[in-house]
C-alpha cells in the first residue's frame, strides 16, 4: 500500500482546544478501516514548537527526536482532555529577518519526507503557512485563537474555554464587588479584536464592555456609571478588551515593540481605566487581568468538537490533496477557505450591527442587522 507521510504543529499563543484537533488529525489520517478505502496508509509526525521545530534538524542527530515525534492513535488517545499544546508551541517565524530560514524550513520538510504539513494557528502562524504555500510547500491550516479574528471562519479553537473562563471570573467578582459596593475593570485578550470581551460581557451580563474597534470617552463612562448608581446598583462590572482605547488614544502596551509576528505587547488599558473612574467618580474602582487564565485550562466540550470536526477536516483535505486551505466553520457548516483569503486580515466587531455605541454594551435588537445608525455620540 502506498505510503504518505504528513507533520502536524501547533504554532503561536497555546489556548484549549489544540490537544482535540491534534487527537483527531492523527486518529484520522491513521484510521484502520479508511486506510483500505483511501488505499494509502498515512503516517503523522508531530512538529514540537511550532514552526521552530523545523529548523536545526539534522537527521543523523538524536536532536531530530527532540522536535519530531512520530504519533499514533494509542499515544494520542486521551490528549482531547488536556489544555494547552501536547507538542509544544512558539510564535517563531522562519520569515523573520532575524531568523531567515525559510528555505531551511522547506528542505526539512523535503527530508523529513513530508507530503504535507498542517498548521494550528492564529493570524501569525497561518501567514507562515500561506507563505510557505506560495513556496510549493502542500499546507493546510486549522484555525485556533481565543481572539476569534480569522476571517473565513465563524470559530476558532480556544475562544469558547476562553468565554467560559471569562463568565466563571467574573461571577466570582460579583459577590466581592457587591459586598463592597466596588466597580471592577476587568480586561480581556483579544488583541485589536473585540469578541472576548463583548461576547463574555453579553455572557456575563457585564454593565459596560470596551472593544477596540469603538473608541470610548471616559467621561460617558463615568456618567453611565453614575447613572447606575442613581437607579440604586451597588456595583459594576466593565469588560475592557486590552486593545480598547479612548477617543483619539493609543494602546496600552505592556512593553515597547513587536514579537516575531509583528504583534504588540497590549497590555494595561483595564488599570489605567479603573484610575480615571475612581478619581472621576470617587467610587472604589478595582481592575483584574484575566490575561493567561483565558487561555488555560481543560477545552470545554464545544472546543473538544469542534477541535474534532477541525482535526478530520484537515486530514480529509490532505486525501483530497486541495492543499493550501484552511478549514473553517461557517454558516453551522464544516467548510474550508484558501488560506490567500485569510493572509494579512483581520475579523473584528462590525460596531454598526453588533455593538451599541451609545450604552457600551451588546446590542439590543437582533432582528435589526442591516442597521446602519448606531451612533457613538462621544465620536460624533
Ligand atoms: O493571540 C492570542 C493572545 O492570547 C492575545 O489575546 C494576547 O494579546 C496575546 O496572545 C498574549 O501573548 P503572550 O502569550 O505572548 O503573552
Amino acid at each position: 500500500m502506498k505510503k504518505v507521510r504528513i507533520g502536524v504543529l501547533t504554532g503561536g499563543g497555546d489556548c484549549a482546544g489544540l490537544n482535540p484537533a491534534l487527537k483527531w488529525v492523527v486518529k484520522t489520517a491513521m484510521d484502520e478501516r479508511l486506510e483500505w478505502e483511501r488505499g494509502v496508509r498515512y503516517e503523522v509526525l508531530g512538529i514540537r514548537d511550532g514552526w521552530k521545530g523545523l529548523v536545526g534538524i539534522d537527521l543523523s542527530s538524536p536532536d531530530t527526536q527532540g522536535s519530531i515525534v512520530p504519533l499514533n492513535p494509542d499515544i494520542v488517545r486521551t490528549w482531547d482532555r488536556y489544555g494547552g499544546t501536547m507538542l509544544g508551541t512558539s510564535r517563531f517565524s522562519p520569515y523573520d529577518p532575524k531568523n531567515a530560514c525559510h528555505g531551511l524550513v522547506r528542505e526539512n520538510i523535503e527530508r523529513l519526507g513530508l507530503e504535507a504539513v498542517i498548521a494550528i494557528g492564529g493570524d501569525g502562524t497561518l501567514a507562515i503557512t500561506t507563505r510557505l504555500s506560495r513556496e510549493g510547500v502542500n499546507v493546510i491550516g486549522i484555525p485556533k485563537t481565543i481572539d476569534k479574528d480569522l476571517p473565513e471562519t465563524d470559530y476558532t479553537l480556544g475562544y469558547e474555554t476562553a468565554l467560559n473562563v471569562i463568565v466563571e471570573e467574573v461571577d466570582r467578582l460579583r459577590t466581592t464587588a457587591g459586598s463592597h459596593k466596588r466597580i471592577f475593570v476587568v480586561e480581556t485578550m483579544g488583541r485589536t479584536a473585540g469578541w472576548l470581551a463583548l461576547e463574555g460581557g453579553e455572557a456575563c451580563g457585564a454593565y459596560i464592555i470596551l472593544i477596540p474597534e469603538c473608541e470610548f470617552s471616559i467621561d460617558r463612562v463615568n456618567e453611565l456609571v453614575m447613572e447606575g448608581r442613581r437607579s440604586g446598583t451597588r456595583y459594576e462590572i466593565i469588560l475592557a478588551a486590552e486593545g480598547a482605547r479612548t477617543v483619539g488614544g493609543n494602546e496600552v502596551v505592556k512593553k515597547e515593540g513587536m514579537d516575531s509576528f509583528g504583534h504588540k505587547a497590549l497590555g494595561g488599558v483595564g488599570a489605567v481605566i479603573a484610575r480615571q473612574i475612581e478619581e472621576a467618580t470617587g467610587l472604589e474602582t478595582r481592575s483584574v487581568v484575566l490575561s493567561h487564565l483565558q487561555r488555560g485550562g481543560a477545552p470545554c466540550a464545544y472546543d473538544r468538537r469542534m477541535g474534532r470536526y477541525f482535526g478530520i477536516a484537515a486530514v480529509d483535505l490532505v486525501v483530497r490533496e486541495k492543499y493550501g486551505n484552511m478549514v473553517s466553520f461557517r454558516n453551522g457548516k464544516i467548510s474550508y477557505s484558501p488560506l490567500e483569503n485569510i493572509y494579512g486580515k483581520l475579523r473584528l466587531v462590525d460596531v454598526a450591527t453588533q455593538y451599541d455605541a451609545d450604552r457600551y454594551n451588546g446590542r439590543r435588537s437582533m432582528l435589526n442587522n442591516g442597521r446602519k445608525k448606531n451612533v457613538n455620540k462621544n465620536q460624533s
